[in-house]
């Protein structure tokens, strides 16, 4: 069985529903995948996909922040960077912002090439769903075989409930 890598966005501080938080809740949700695989025996890394200019504090001044990305069209850089070609699975995971991946995942998917890895999209979210990400996901990773994704509210993933969706989700990857 190859490596896993473990690799999300995800931002702490105020946001919808949780209030302010130390830990975002895409993190929790990866931490417990990376948990998991790691009680499994595999061989597990993890890439944070950090930004180079921090997101606001605020949720409402992040809002604005994300709108301008987003009506720009802008491609925010991310610190340091990871190899896909160690890997033969890739977890890849980032919350909703309005309907949608943040720019900064774009950043990330089309800085990078994909060969063969089994790539599984994972998102949190308030409602949206995951709003139609999982096909851009694949169509943005270019030579990867993406599988099926999971979709969870961010609020339920730091429950419990949340902890088991991600344990069974990381059982997906038994290759
Ligand atoms: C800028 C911004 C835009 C958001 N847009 C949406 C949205 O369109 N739909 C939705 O369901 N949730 C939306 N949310 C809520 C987040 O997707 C949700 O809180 C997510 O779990 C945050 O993950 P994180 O803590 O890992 O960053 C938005 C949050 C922010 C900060």
């Amino acid at each position: 069985m190859g490596k896993v890598l473990v690799c999300y966005f995800s931002r702490a501080d105020e946001n919808y529903s949780v209030g302010k938080v130390e830990v975002g809740n895409t993190e929790i949700f990866a931490k417990n995948i990376i948990e998991k695989l790691k009680a499994d025996g595999r061989e597990v890394d993890e890439f944070k996909i950090v930004p180079v200019v921090p997101y606001p504090e605020g949720y409402d001044d992040c809002v604005a922040k994300a709108t301008e990305e987003r009506t720009m069209q802008e491609r925010p850089e991310y610190q340091g960077d990871v190899n896909l070609d160690d890997y033969s699975t890739i977890f890849f995971g980032y919350p909703i912002w309005w309907g949608d991946m943040p720019m900064i995942i774009y950043n990330f998917l089309e800085k990078h090439t994909f060969n063969g890895q089994n790539l599984y999209p994972f998102c949190t979210h308030e409602g949206s769903g995951e709003s139609g990400t999982f096909t851009t996901v694949g169509n943005l990773a270019v030579g990867a075989m993406r599988q099926e994704g999971l979709a969870i509210e961010g609020k339920l993933a730091r429950q419990d409930g949340g902890k088991k969706q991600a344990e069974y989700f990381a059982d997906q990857a038994a290759i």
